[in-house]
C-alpha cells in the first residue's frame, strides 16, 4: 500500500509560515497583506472555493475583501473593478475566480490584473517568467505550485531525470505544472484528449499528475509501481450508497486501485485542494513584502 500524501498537513505548515510573516510585516510597521477575491455568478463549486479562500485569508491575518457580482455583470463593470483594485494600495493580491460567465472575455479580464498583484500567476508577465525559468520573480499558479511542494516532500528536492507525465493541458494546471517539472529537470510529457495509448504513456511516469476533471479516469493499471501520483481532480459524483440524492467527491484517479500500485498518492479531498489555497496565501504574502520594499 502506498504512502498517502497529506496535503492538509503540508498546507497547515505553509499557513503557519504565512502567519509568522504577517506578524513580521506588522512588527516592521507595515499594513496587513490585502487579498481581493472576485466571483461572478452563482456556480456552486466556485462559491465553495471562494469562501474557503476568503476564510483562510482572514485566518492568516490578511485584509480580506470579497466582491460577489451577479452573473449578469458586464465585462466593462468587471474591468472597472479590476482597475480600482489595481490602484488600491491596501490590496496586494487580486484573484478573479474562473470560470467566468460566457459573455465575459476571461482572457481580457485576467490580463487587466496588474502583474505585481496577480497572485494566481495567470498574466502574460508571470506565465512568461515561468516559461523562461525566471521563477524567483514570478507568481506561480497556486495548484501546480502546491503540487510541486507535495512532490518534493515525497521525493526530495532532486527530481533530476525522472519521467513526469502530466495529463491535462489547461493554462491553470497542466501547462504550468509541466513548466515546473521541466525546471526541476524532469523529462516531461503533457498528455491530453488526443494522446495515443494514454495508459501506456502514464505507465512510464515516475511522477504522474492527473488534471483533467474526469472522475476516476486514471486506473490502477495506468500507474507504474512506486510512482508518485498527484490527483488534481475534484469531481462531485452521485453516491447512491450514501442515500438517495447524495454525492461524494472523487479525483481524476481511481484512488483505491492506484493506491495499491503507487509509491505515494494524494487523496481527494485532503490532497492538492488545501495546497492550492495555502499557496495563494503564500503568493499574497510575497506580494505584500515586495510592495513594502
Ligand atoms: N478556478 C479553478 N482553479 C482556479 C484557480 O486556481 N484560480 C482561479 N482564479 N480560478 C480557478
Amino acid at each position: 500500500m502506498s504512502k498517502i500524501i497529506d496535503g492538509k498537513k503540508t498546507a497547515a505548515e505553509v499557513i503557519e509560515n504565512v502567519k509568522a510573516l504577517v506578524a513580521d510585516l506588522a512588527a516592521k510597521g507595515h499594513a496587513a497583506p490585502g487579498l481581493a477575491v472576485v466571483i461572478v455568478g452563482e456556480d456552486p463549486a466556485s462559491q465553495v472555493y471562494v469562501a474557503s479562500k476568503s476564510r483562510t485569508a482572514k485566518e492568516c491575518g490578511f485584509h480580506s475583501v470579497q466582491h460577489t457580482l451577479s452573473a449578469e455583470t458586464s465585462e466593462e463593470k468587471l474591468l472597472e473593478l479590476i482597475g480600482e483594485l489595481n490602484a488600491d494600495s491596501s490590496i496586494h493580491g487580486i484573484l478573479v475566480q474562473l470560470p467566468l460567465p460566457g459573455h465575459i472575455d476571461s482572457g481580457k479580464v485576467i490580463q487587466a490584473i496588474a502583474p505585481e498583484k496577480d497572485v494566481d500567476g495567470f498574466t502574460f508577465a508571470n506565465v512568461g517568467k515561468l516559461g523562461t525559468g525566471e521563477m524567483q520573480t514570478a507568481f506561480v499558479p497556486c495548484t501546480p505550485a502546491g503540487s510541486m511542494l507535495l512532490i518534493e516532500r515525497v521525493r526530495g528536492q532532486d527530481l533530476s531525470g525522472l519521467n513526469a507525465v502530466v495529463i491535462g493541458r489547461s493554462n491553470i494546471v497542466g501547462k504550468p505544472m509541466a513548466s515546473l517539472l521541466l525546471e526541476a529537470n524532469c523529462t516531461v510529457t503533457i498528455a491530453h484528449s488526443r494522446t495515443k495509448d494514454l495508459p501506456a504513456l502514464a505507465r512510464t511516469a515516475d511522477i504522474l499528475v492527473a488534471a483533467v476533471g474526469r472522475p476516476e479516469m486514471v486506473k490502477g493499471d495506468w500507474v507504474k509501481p512506486g510512482a508518485t501520483v498527484i490527483d488534481v481532480g475534484i469531481n462531485r459524483i452521485a453516491a447512491p450508497e450514501k442515500g438517495e440524492g447524495k454525492t461524494r467527491l472523487v479525483g481524476d484517479v481511481a484512488y483505491q486501485e492506484a493506491a495499491s500500485v503507487a509509491g505515494a498518492i494524494t487523496p481527494v479531498p485532503g490532497g492538492v485542494g488545501p495546497m492550492t489555497i495555502a499557496m495563494l496565501m503564500a503568493n499574497t504574502i510575497v506580494s505584500a513584502y515586495l510592495a513594502a520594499g
